[in-house]
């Protein structure tokens, strides 16, 4: 028996959407409640190495659009989160300090698994909450880090994540039919 509907009804909904009403503010709270369901994802080994930047930020927002070519995410949502490797990945260490001098382990596919699974979580969760999303590999790892102060030693950007209020609806992307993508042995 499934009670995943409302689950099925949320993954229906979900597209990604580059321009967002340019207005609605979505307070901290929200956006962390959003943020702690999300990563609730697995990880590799239970290690759990991805850490959330949450850039609500005009000021900042507008300078990073110098460093990506999606700029109507940047500008018009309500705020962008950067979802990085942290390849130091200590317990309860606040997260977006400077390097702390241990050896940081080696950037590995693993972790941009685990950031996969997190930041697809994140989108199905703020859907659920009403809000739309993108997810972008399309920006400037290097600038970003500069712009937002990042430890490069330490943090390896992975996906960003738009969130905000649809200026309009957006349409359905094209899928493949599925006998095209599943086999059975
Ligand atoms: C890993 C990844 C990187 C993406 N990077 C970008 C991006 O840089 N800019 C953008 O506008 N969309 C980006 N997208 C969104 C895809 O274009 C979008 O998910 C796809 O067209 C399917 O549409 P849907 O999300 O509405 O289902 C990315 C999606 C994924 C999964």
């Amino acid at each position: 028996m499934s009670t995943s509907q409302t689950l099925k009804s949320v993954i229906n909904a979900r597209h990604s959407v580059r321009q967002y009403d340019g207005e609605t503010v979505i307070k901290p709270a929200e956006l962390q409640k959003m943020l702690k369901t999300a990563f609730l994802a697995p990880s590799a080994l239970n290690l759990q190495p991805i850490r959330a930047l949450v850039i609500s930020s005009p000021v900042l927002r507008q300078k990073l659009t110098a460093a990506t070519g999606n700029t109507s995410q940047l500008t018009t949502a309500s705020a962008v989160v950067l979802f990085v490797n942290d390849r130091e990945n200590l317990n309860e260490a606040r997260p977006f300090a400077p390097a702390n001098g241990t050896k940081p382990a080696p950037a590995t596919t693993t972790a941009a698994l685990d950031c996969g699974l997190v930041a697809m979580q994140f989108m199905l969760v703020a859907k659920d909450h009403g809000y739309d999303t993108n997810p972008m590999t399309g920006f400037d790892h290097a600038a970003f880090s500069e712009i937002l102060n990042l430890d490069t030693d330490r943090y390896d950007p992975q996906l960003l994540v738009s969130i905000g209020v649809a200026a309009q609806p957006a349409s359905p992307a094209k899928h493949k039919n599925i006998k095209a993508l599943v086999d059975f042995r």
